[in-house]
């Protein structure tokens, strides 16, 4: 083989199964399955343990060198021609929304593995080591925040910043995180951190834009910032029938009002800022007692870090003026600046998917993926496959088995390239 076959872009491309993949996302889509076609796999649960041990096995079978570190962030590393030098680095998460869909997230890391496996079966070596990553809780479903491993790992926040966060069946992810550790007790560990060569995460669009333009390939610029907050009422619990209303510290109510008022202060005419409250949890959570506790999270998005930190600063004040009965107490529990990926990543994606003959889109990503806490270390960027519908969080996601295969086309030939 000459030289220029073995490290011939093209010809890893060339040798990305599209039927490989497919059938490998449709066995981890069976762990954690839910009606509508969803998938319901929570971080650090057993169906996790499951999913990671699926890809343990098909890695091994690739060649794949197999670690973990200490926030459970696996490794799959295929050597490098100069194993000293720093590893290209790709993946995504494995771990599901509570009513998911089959792709977000397990997308990324079946893609990275079959890009390493392409590399395999074409012959091609690289001089960097390339290693896929699957990242811990980037979801945030079952503890919040999410991306909670990539923070952990690029130094963003302590590991410990999270250990009392528990789920809704009281388990902490301390000690969801140290029973994980214990099963997979076999793997080598590794330090938490590093500093890859660049950082490369395939990912489906979960929303309309490469659709509705008849686009196949997201090239990704970069991400919105995103900021969460809950928000607990504090009023006390009273009888449905007895109690005057003149006389109750109602939470629900209160509740109401802050929301109203959340309402106006978000409202954005250009519909540009993200304003979700999605969970809300009643205390006691009964028909005829009023409520003497309400909390409720807040999930904040805009592109323009001023207006994102202007209106994330003013909740607290907002919520103060608008209640009347309660005490309120308002934490923020996750800060991500917005983020531009680097030319250098940007362009080799723009370059490989123009090589590939595909149609390309230039866009930045509305979801916060594990990608942006790797900015501050190395060039990084994203590949966006289409959406159908633009649908995501939702059983009915969807991307059809040649739409990820052409994502993991344009992965394989950047990874070549960025890893020479
Ligand atoms: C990621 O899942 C997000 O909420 O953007
Ligand atoms: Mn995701
Ligand atoms: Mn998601």
């Amino acid at each position: 083989m000459t030289d220029s076959q073995d490290s011939d872009p093209s010809r890893a491309a060339a040798a990305v199964s599209e039927a490989r993949q497919w059938d490998r996302l449709m066995q981890l889509a069976k762990l954690g399955a839910i009606p509508g076609d969803g998938v319901n796999r929570p971080c650090l649960s057993s169906l996790d343990r499951e999913a990671r041990r699926l890809v343990i096995a098909w890695a091994e079978q690739a060649g794949a060198a197999v670690s973990i570190d200490a926030a459970a962030n696996l490794f799959l590393r295929r050597e490098g021609t100069d194993p000293s030098l720093a590893p290209v680095l790709s993946g995504s998460h494995m771990d599901s929304q509570p009513e998911g869909g089959r792709f977000d997230g397990i997308y990324g890391v079946i893609a990275g593995l079959e890009a390493i496996t392409a590399l395999n079966d074409a012959g091609i070596t690289t001089r960097h080591p390339i290693e896929v990553v699957a990242w811990t809780n980037e979801e945030g479903g079952r503890f919040a925040p999410g991306c909670m491993g990539s923070m952990a790992w690029s130094g963003h926040a302590p590991l410990t910043s999270w250990s009392h966060v528990a789920d809704q069946a009281g388990i902490t992810f301390a000690a969801a995180l140290a029973e994980h550790l214990a099963c997979e007790a076999d793997l080598p560990h590794r330090p938490l951190g590093g500093t890859p060569h660049a950082y490369l995460e395939a990912h489906i669009e979960q929303g309309p834009l490469l659709e509705a333009a008849g686009r196949d390939i997201g090239v990704v610029t970069g991400i919105q910032g995103s900021r969460w907050f809950s928000v607990t009422l504090i009023g006390a619990s009273a009888h449905a029938g007895t109690a005057p209303v003149g006389l109750r510290r109602d939470a629900v109510q209160d509740m109401v009002r802050a929301l109203n008022a959340l309402n106006t202060l978000m409202h954005d005419p250009d519909d540009t800022l993200r304003f979700t409250v999605a969970r809300i949890d009643v205390t006691p959570n009964t028909s005829n007692s009023v409520a003497g506790r309400a909390r409720f999270t807040i999930d904040l998005r805009h592109p323009d870090a001023a207006i994102l930190h202007a209106k994330g600063d003013a909740i607290a004040a907002t919520v103060h003026a608008a209640i009347r009965h309660c005490e309120a107490v308002i934490e923020e529990h996750f800060t991500a600046d917005p983020i531009s990926f680097h030319p250098v990543v940007v362009e080799a994606v723009a370059d490989a998917a123009a090589a590939e003959g595909l149609t390309a889109q230039r866009l930045p990503s509305g979801a916060f993926h594990d990608a942006q806490f790797v900015v501050p270390l190395a060039p990084t960027g994203m590949i966006f496959v289409p959406s159908k519908d633009g649908i995501s969080h939702n059983p009915a996601e969807y991307s059809s088995p040649g739409q990820l295969a052409a994502g993991t086309r344009v992965l394989a030939r950047s990874l070549v390239a960025l890893a020479r």
